[in-house]
């Protein structure tokens, strides 16, 4: 009997997508059928290009057709949604309001409690980790009053309008704004709380960001007003949150788990910076300079997981001081450990 494309959509029907839990087939994700002969060709629609999970989208499909009765060849091939098609599936948002943001896959903010835990640190070098796996990726910087993106990321001038909109300036391949290369170097910028949520906005809706699967923005300090603002006004995927590993007070741990919860923005996970040192000349001797546990007890107290840890290591500083980011590098365990970061936040995104 031939194969039909309603036996093959009938045995889709089973295969769910591993993150949605949903099947491919009621999700619209299954694009085309094609069956010639004992063949058959099927053709699977990622919500986002590069998804870590493609492999299993992939080999799920596959085996669940190869299983069908009659069926010789199965061919399973990848494309990705467009963004229409994603509006449909996970509904339109603030972003379709947003023009600079419409094309933007996913907003991911990266938090913190307090200043100086490398909040910014981790923002570009997990840009630059997710861009080396081939993403398209941006950062805004959202703290205006340490706007330390651009020296970071190594980018200077000003960013040029167009058509009404300012363009994002460019470092190693990131697409960046931030108020540090609109008031120039070395001219304070004073910004009042509702300013400082006007402006955000202004960066999302009025800055020309195009194409992109990541927009990273670097929080202000502090686990508070700016999130919540930001969570409401803006369809944020998630925040990451960094700490030290320093003992931190499971009061304080819970005021911010209680921040965080109002808005309805998931965590995605902790990253601990400056978790230990590698002594100098003793490689295998680690320091804890700043105590031990501070990530772990905050992902416990979150439910959420330990995303990374990152050494304390002189060439990330090193890095940001001089505009090369550390995870441009190609080896050693501070990259490794944005890496490690970087697929952690891939694996709850898509
Ligand atoms: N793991 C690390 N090892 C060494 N220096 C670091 C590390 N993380 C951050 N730094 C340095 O510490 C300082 C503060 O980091 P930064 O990312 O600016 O913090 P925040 O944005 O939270 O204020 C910067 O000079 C940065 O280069
Ligand atoms: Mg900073």
């Amino acid at each position: 009997m031939a194969i039909t494309k309603e036996d093959v959509l009938k045995v889709l029907f089973n295969v769910n997508d591993p993150e949605l839990h949903k099947s491919l087939v009621e999700l619209g994700m299954i694009k085309d059928i094609e069956i010639v002969g004992n063949a058959v060709k099927v053709t699977v629609a990622l919500t986002m290009a590069g998804c870590p999970l493609k492999h299993q989208i992939k080999g799920d499909v596959e085996a669940a057709v190869r299983s069908m009765p009659g069926v010789e060849h199965v061919e399973v091939v990848l494309s990705t949604m467009t963004s229409e098609e994603r509006a449909k599936l996970f509904g339109k948002g603030p972003q379709d309001e947003m023009e600079g943001i419409k094309q933007v896959k996913h907003i991911i903010a990266v938090g913190s409690g307090k200043g100086g835990v490398g909040k910014t640190t981790v923002s570009v070098n997990l840009a630059i980790a997710l861009a080396k796996k081939g993403f398209r990726v941006g950062i805004l910087d959202a703290d205006m009053h340490g706007p330390d993106i651009p020296i970071m990321l190594g980018v200077t001038g000003r960013p040029l309008g167009s058509e009404g909109m300012l363009l994002p300036l460019e470092g190693h391949g990131i697409k960046m704004m931030s108020t540090g290369s609109l008031a120039g170097e070395g001219v304070p910028i004073v910004w009042r709380g509702p300013l400082v949520n006007k402006a955000i906005k202004e960066f999302l809706g009025n800055v020309n960001w195009g194409v992109l699967d990541f927009l990273v923005i670097d929080l202000p300090p502090g686990t508070g007003d700016a999130a919540i603002t930001l969570a409401n006004s803006v369809p944020l995927k998630g925040i990451i949150i960094v700490t030290t590993p320093q003992k931190v007070a499971l009061s304080d741990v819970r005021r911010s788990i209680g921040l965080f919860k109002s808005t309805n923005v998931p965590v995605l996970g902790i990253v601990e910076n400056m978790s230990y040192l590698r002594v100098p000349g003793a490689p295998n001797e680690i320091m804890d300079v700043f105590g031990t546990g501070g990530g772990e007890k905050m992902a416990n107290a979150f439910k959420v997981p330990l995303l990374g840890k990152i050494p304390l290591d002189p060439a990330i500083r090193q890095g940001g001081d001089e505009g090369m980011p550390v995870a441009l590098k190609n080896t050693g365990e501070a990259v490794e450990a944005f890496q490690q970061i970087a697929e952690g936040v891939l694996k709850q995104l898509c």
